[in-house]
């Protein structure tokens, strides 16, 4: 919200008193003096107007997670194991996932109660690169590659794939880098040749690589580096 909208809807200021505290310099977001009536307030932000507090701001978490296969990306499930119960933090209602797996895909999820850098990390317009190890049940053939660089038509959504990068590892393996998160994309790319994937595990999201320390169902905090690079 603008900061100047945040500051009228309080019952303290009128419009014209928010306009003079602001050219007065006397409004403070996250510590740095704003005049400018645009300047965004997040429910992150702690807001001071002279030496009073009107919003205290929230702390931003982010994790690192290393997801096990056999649990559910999502913050609840009647029935399995949620990706959530392998974190042990406070106030975990707030937290949400950047980009969810399968069930029984493994390897790097991030999750954080900042819903700005997640949409910056998951839309497809920031073209992110989301990087994939995958086996598959048959021999992955080079018209494979030519394939996905040209992108494939999705039909239950009506649009064609991102080109997307693909590095032969073996005759059934490979190393996919998407740039999309489409449902179950990564194994309907490889049904198209009517090819099962029998393991996949995401290495890396963007400049973020799953930290090789982490253990299977075993998380940390980002680095405000890491945080800082999306
Ligand atoms: N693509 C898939 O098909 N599954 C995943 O878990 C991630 C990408």
């Amino acid at each position: 919200m603008r900061v100047d909208r945040f500051l009228s809807n309080l019952p303290c200021f009128n419009r014209k008193q928010v306009r003079l505290l602001l050219v007065e310099k006397r409004v403070r977001i996250d510590g740095q003096t704003v005049s400018d009536p645009h300047a965004d307030v997040r429910e992150f932000s702690r807001v001071e107007v002279d030496d009073e507090v009107l919003q205290a701001g929230k702390a931003l978490r982010h994790f690192m997670l290393h997801k096990p296969a056999g649990c559910v990306s999502a913050t609840r499930d009647p029935q399995h194991r949620t990706v959530l119960d392998l974190i042990a933090e406070p106030d975990k209602d707030d937290l949400h996932i950047a980009g969810r797996l399968d069930f029984n895909t493994t390897g790097l999820m991030l999750i954080t109660n900042d819903g700005s850098w997640s949409r910056r990390l998951t839309q497809p317009q920031t073209k992110l690169a989301k990087v994939y190890y995958v086996e598959t049940e048959q021999d992955i053939g080079p018209e494979y590659a030519v394939k996905f660089r040209e992108g494939l038509y999705f039909a239950f959504e009506d649009l064609t794939t991102q080109p997307a990068g693909l590095e032969l590892l073996g005759p059934k393996s490979a190393r996919l880098s998407i740039v999309e998160g489409r449902y179950h994309q990564v194994k309907r790319m490889f049904g198209h040749f009517n090819n099962k994937v029998t393991h996949l595990h995401r290495e890396r999201m963007g400049p973020l690589t799953l930290d090789n320390a982490l253990k299977p169902g075993e998380y940390r905090p980002l680095s405000d580096h890491e945080i800082e690079l999306i």
